[in-house]
């Protein structure tokens, strides 16, 4: 289908959301009325004092906000009524499935304990299915702090092992090699979890990262990974071995002034199973319909090039064959019946 994908037709679209920081959709609203009820000095008192803090240009300077902001969760409810926000906006964008990361090592370090954040993460998601999202957990590690903290976290949510789908690891990628946690994913791996980990884009050591992750700790996805463009083989790797990425494009845009969609588009000639999602939302500028429709409007995408993004999210989601499949009837319903209207 040649015709040209509009806002409308993304907005319909049923996508799984694969990239998204739970923390990252703290909008200035909740964070307000947060550090007020829990007596936590920001340092802002207005939105628009918040969103002039938000003057990033890297990942390392969008992290310097970003963690001390979360300072103003403190308890469970806090956490719910976090996730509970955003699975409905999730809904409202179509989104029917959902793999969430969280940060359990950066409420641990200031004194919340693990289970007011997975209890209340948690909660969220199970109540998110009376409106038809199905959503999950991936708990991400620091890879700032040390590879024994990651051991400790998975050893204390040995206990809570069901409300959690995978691992993932995240924060400052530079001098933070995927090698660095060889050991805790293999034990996670052996207890069961799906993994995968952040390959940030344009990093010092951007492809000896990648080669890490993909042939040594064997990832089952990539989160961002776009760099692989720069060395063939790897793109026949995650072409073969049907390995996703999750690209997030306002997110690129901000940190590295690109949305890599060059890259995303040439990814997609290859067959690389690339999915569009929004890692921090509330800080780079949009939910997933609006990373969409950057991209989208930006290189004059075709409905059925926008298909496959969504089509490659559900593909590349931890679900069964059969939900696979049902999901993906569900696009090609929605795309005939749009199409007629
Ligand atoms: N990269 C690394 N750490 C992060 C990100 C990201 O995209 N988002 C939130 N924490
Ligand atoms: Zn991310």
């Amino acid at each position: 289908m040649t015709q040209l994908a509009t806002r409308d037709f993304i907005d319909g679209l049923p996508k799984a959301e694969l990239h998204l920081h739970l923390e990252g959709t703290l909008e200035p609203e909740l964070k307000l009325a947060l550090a007020q009820k829990n007596g936590v000095d920001i340092g802002q008192s207005t939105i628009e004092e918040v969103q002039a803090s938000y003057n990033f240009n890297s990942l390392a300077s969008f992290l310097a906000v970003y963690y001390p902001a979360m300072n103003v969760l403190q308890t469970e409810d806090d956490f719910y009524q976090l996730a509970l926000t955003y699975l409905k906006k999730a809904h409202q964008e179509n989104v029917r499935y959902a793999e969430l990361f969280f940060d359990p090592q950066a409420h641990m370090t200031r004194g919340v304990a693990f289970e007011a954040v997975v209890n209340g993460f948690y909660r969220a998601c199970v109540d998110a299915r009376a409106f038809n999202v199905d959503a999950h957990l991936v708990m991400c590690f620091l890879r700032d702090l040390s590879a024994e903290s990651a051991r400790q976290l998975l050893e204390i949510a040995k206990p809570y092992q069901a409300k959690i789908l995978g691992i993932g690891l995240d924060s400052d990628e530079h001098h933070n090699p995927p090698l660095k946690f060889l050991r805790e994913y293999g034990d996670a791996v052996a207890q069961g979890y799906r993994i995968t980990m952040h390959a940030d884009i344009d990093q010092v050591d951007s492809i000896q990262h990648i080669q890490q992750a993909l042939e040594i700790i064997r990832v089952e996805r990539l989160d961002h990974g776009t760099n692989i463009v720069e060395n063939p083989d790897l793109v026949d790797w995650v072409e073969q071995l049907k390995i996703g990425l999750t690209s997030c494009p306002l997110s690129n845009r901000l940190v590295a002034d690109d949305m890599k969609d060059r890259e995303v588009l040439e990814l997609i000639d290859h067959n690389v199973k690339v999915s569009i999602n929004s890692d921090d939302p509330a800080y780079f500028g949009g939910y997933i319909n609006d990373n969409y429709e950057a991209i989208t409007t930006k290189n004059d995408l075709t409905i059925d090039q926008v298909v496959q993004f969504a089509k490659n999210s559900f593909e590349t989601a931890w679900i069964s064959d059969f939900q696979k499949q049902t999901y993906l009837a569900e696009i090609d319903a929605y795309v005939a019946d749009y199409l007629q209207k």
